[in-house]
Parts: structure tokens; C-alpha cells; sequence
């Protein structure tokens, strides 16, 4: 049966999460954005991955837009295939932070219950969600791709924010919270997650 993995056995290997860890001096995690499009997430992961590198860690970024190129090239925008985008990006992403890369996972992920099944995946701790709260009129006026008003004007449907829906997190690890007049730049929204790893003993 398709899916059906109760006769397949694990494999284990000599070099262990751990090991590789030691080798790299940092720990393996997930970092999730998640926000509205136009929120800022492909920026911060972007940002985050710079100053990173720049401290000799070494990250990864798993983005939405681009797995869709690939990966995850035969899904649409319906929630099922939301759905499946998600899970598929928490599977990669779970086996970059077995390789003991930071990974940086940046995706809208709108539904509160596909974000918690992938925070499963990983152990308590290392599933790091940032939520980019960022008013929809805000992402709205920015628009970077224009797609809002696509949507607004009916050329896409579902479009999250418009008419599709977005659940906002209740527990995020990092809430960044921008305004209209109180938007700090990519780099200061990248250190306070960093202040963040550093404190929890990642970097
Ligand atoms: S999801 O909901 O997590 O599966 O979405 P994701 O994989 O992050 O892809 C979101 C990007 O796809 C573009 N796009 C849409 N977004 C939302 N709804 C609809 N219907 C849609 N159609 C295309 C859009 O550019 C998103 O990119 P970001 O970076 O979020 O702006």
C-alpha cells in the first residue's frame, strides 16, 4: 500500500546528530516563519541566514515560493495542498536540523494545526516559531509582488489575508510585531532572534 512503511526498517548510522554538532559547534534547529505574504519572512530568512554565515554558522533556507519551483512544484493554494507544501517543508526541515544545520524554514503556513505537526517532528525545543505580525493593511500597502491586487480585484482566488485564511500563532518562541510607524530594519529583526539562539544555547 502506498504509504504503508511497517515493513521498512530504520537505519541507523555511527555518526550521530550530535557528532556532526560538534563538527559544525553549533545545534541543529528549526527556525518557522510564518506570517502573511508581503509580511516579511522571505526578508528575515534572508537576513538571518547572512548574519549567521557571518558568525561561521551554518543555515539553511527552506522558502515557500522556491520549494514550490520544485519540491513541492505539484501542489496548489487549496488547504489540502497547503497542507502537504507544510508537511513536506517540516520533513526536509527536520532532517536539515538532524544534519545539524539551522534551518530556516519561511513559508506562510496559515494553519495553526499543520505549524503544530511539524513543531512534533523535532525535539521540545528545537522547533522555533517567529511569527511576523504584520497588519494585513500593512502588507496590503507594501504588495511587493503585486498579488493583492490580483486578488482584490478577483484574479486569484484564495489568496490568504483576502479570501482564505490565516491563523494567527498563540505560542509563538518570537513574536516580531510591525506597525506602520514602528518597522525596524531586516538586520535588527535577524539579531533578535539570534539574541534568542544565543540564549537557549543554540549558537
Ligand atoms: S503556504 O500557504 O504556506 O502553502 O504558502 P507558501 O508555500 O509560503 O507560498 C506562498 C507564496 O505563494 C504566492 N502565492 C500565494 N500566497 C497565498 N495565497 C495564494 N493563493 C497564493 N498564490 C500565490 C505568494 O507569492 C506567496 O509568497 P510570500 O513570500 O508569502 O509573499
Amino acid at each position: 500500500t502506498v504509504g504503508d512503511s511497517s515493513n521498512i526498517v530504520w537505519h541507523k548510522s555511527s555518526v550521530e546528530k550530535s557528532d556532526r554538532e560538534e563538527l559544525l559547534n553549533q545545534t541543529g534547529c528549526v527556525i518557522w516563519i510564518t506570517g502573511l505574504s508581503g509580511s516579511g519572512k522571505s526578508t528575515l530568512a534572508c537576513a538571518l541566514s547572512h548574519a549567521l554565515h557571518a558568525r561561521g554558522k551554518l543555515s539553511y533556507i527552506l522558502d515557500g515560493d522556491n520549494c514550490r519551483h520544485g519540491l513541492n512544484s505539484d501542489l496548489s493554494f487549496k488547504a489540502e495542498d497547503r497542507a502537504e507544501n507544510i508537511r513536506r517543508i517540516g520533513e526536509v526541515a527536520k532532517l536539515f536540523a538532524d544534519s545539524g544545520v539551522i534551518c530556516i524554514a519561511s513559508l506562510i503556513s496559515p494553519y495553526r494545526k499543520d505549524r503544530d505537526a511539524c513543531r512534533a517532528l523535532l525535539p521540545e525545543g528545537d522547533f522555533i516559531e517567529v511569527y511576523m505580525d504584520v497588519p494585513l493593511q500593512l502588507c496590503e500597502t507594501r504588495d511587493p509582488k503585486g498579488l493583492y491586487k490580483l486578488a482584490r480585484a478577483g484574479k486569484i482566488k484564495g489568496f490568504t489575508g483576502v479570501d482564505d485564511p490565516y491563523e494567527p500563532p498563540l505560542n509563538s518562541e518570537i513574536v516580531l510585531c510591525q506597525r506602520e510607524k514602528t518597522c525596524d530594519s531586516p538586520n535588527a529583526l535577524a539579531e533578535i532572534v539570534i539574541s534568542y539562539l544565543e540564549r537557549k544555547g543554540y549558537l
